[in-house]
């Protein structure tokens, strides 16, 4: 199969779109290319007003034939956030065709989020899980109209770096203090994984796609502090990095191409991988699956 490149987006004219992330990095970067196919609209979430206006600003400017993104105001690592951007969103609009799960952060300093989860985990993987939970009835309704709509969920690589004894349900309710910052990123990218595929085993009307980038140059390494990989970190960033335009391919890819298959974890561009030894323990997908589910399930039904 030829290399998915930009030319490949289809026609996106009626569809409305959701990219978390949206002010930067590759989330900025899928706007960008998406907005180019004509969709009805592009919803750019995230949790800094300033930000978000000036990356509208500058997509506005580097295509003035599309102009309509909107801010959602959403902080994914907060479920009160979370409920409002979904409702906000639904008294906007009656059809999602593509959420893209892309915000996330990597190797940040020890904490919690809002909600007292491990802070790499409630923002990787409870948030993003809340948010596709509230919008997948409106995902299955766009279905109906368009058999692609689907929710794209951004793993890394770095999942395969996951412990072994991923996993520690009581522990990811504190800072994780006896884990390094690597520990709680890959395992919560590991997670990503997880969901996404116990999600597609029970959705039949929406496409559920995990996806990688490979390494992209963008904030996220920089914004790090993972101190024995930082220095490694940075000096790979500059010489092995893929540029963001060519990076965020991969999961353009997963959000828009009618090959991109429900249920299949892909790498960059569009190639189909395995994941780790972990990523395809069903064992522990389930137990993942369920236990995020038990978390969230309570804010899903307040909303609805
Ligand atoms: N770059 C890579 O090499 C690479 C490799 C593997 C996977 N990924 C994945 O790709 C995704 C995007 O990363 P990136 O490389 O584009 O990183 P980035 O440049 O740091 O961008 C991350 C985006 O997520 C947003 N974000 C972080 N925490 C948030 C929160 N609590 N609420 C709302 N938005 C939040 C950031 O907003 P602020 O500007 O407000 O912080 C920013 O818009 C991540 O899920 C990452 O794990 C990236």
């Amino acid at each position: 199969m030829p290399t998915f490149g930009s030319q490949d987006i289809p026609d996106l004219s009626g569809q409305v779109i959701i990219v978390t992330g949206g002010n930067a990095g590759l989330g900025y970067e899928t706007i960008r290319q998406l907005s180019h196919h004509n969709p009805e609209t592009i919803y750019l979430a995230a949790r800094s007003q300033s930000k978000a206006e000036k990356a509208i600003a500058d997509l506005n400017e580097s295509n003035t034939k599309f102009t309509n993104i909107r801010f959602l105001e959403l902080d994914i690592a907060s479920f009160e956030s979370i409920k409002t951007a979904a409702a906000n969103f639904l008294h906007q609009e009656f059809r999602l065709d593509i959420l893209v799960n892309n915000a996330g952060i990597m190797m940040t300093r020890e904490g919690l989020t809002k909600d007292g989860y491990e802070i790499q985990f409630g923002t990787n993987v409870l948030g993003p899980a809340l948010l596709t939970q509230l919008l997948l009835p409106t995902l299955r309704n766009t279905a109906k109209l368009n058999n692609q709509a689907r929710m794209v969920m951004l793993s890394s690589a770095a999942h395969a770096r996951a412990p072994k004894t991923v996993y520690d349900f009581d522990e990811l309710r504190t800072t994780a203090p006896n884990r390094h910052t690597t520990e709680r990123y890959t395992a919560s990218k590991l997670a990503n994984i997880h969901y996404a595929k116990a999600l597609a085993e029970r959705e039949t009307g929406v496409k559920i796609i995990p996806v990688h980038p490979g390494m992209v140059s963008t904030n996220l390494h920089h914004a790090s502090t993972g101190t024995f990989l930082k220095p490694f970190l940075h000096a790979a960033i500059y010489l092995a990095a893929t540029p963001v335009e060519k990076g965020a391919l991969s999961q353009i890819f997963a959000a828009v191409s009618p090959e991109a298959k429900h249920g299949q974890y892909y790498g960059p561009i569009g190639k189909a991988e395995t994941g780790s030894g972990l990523a395809q323990s069903r064992d522990l997908q389930e137990k993942l699956f369920k236990w995020v589910q038990g978390e969230i399930s309570g804010h899903v039904e307040s909303i609805l």
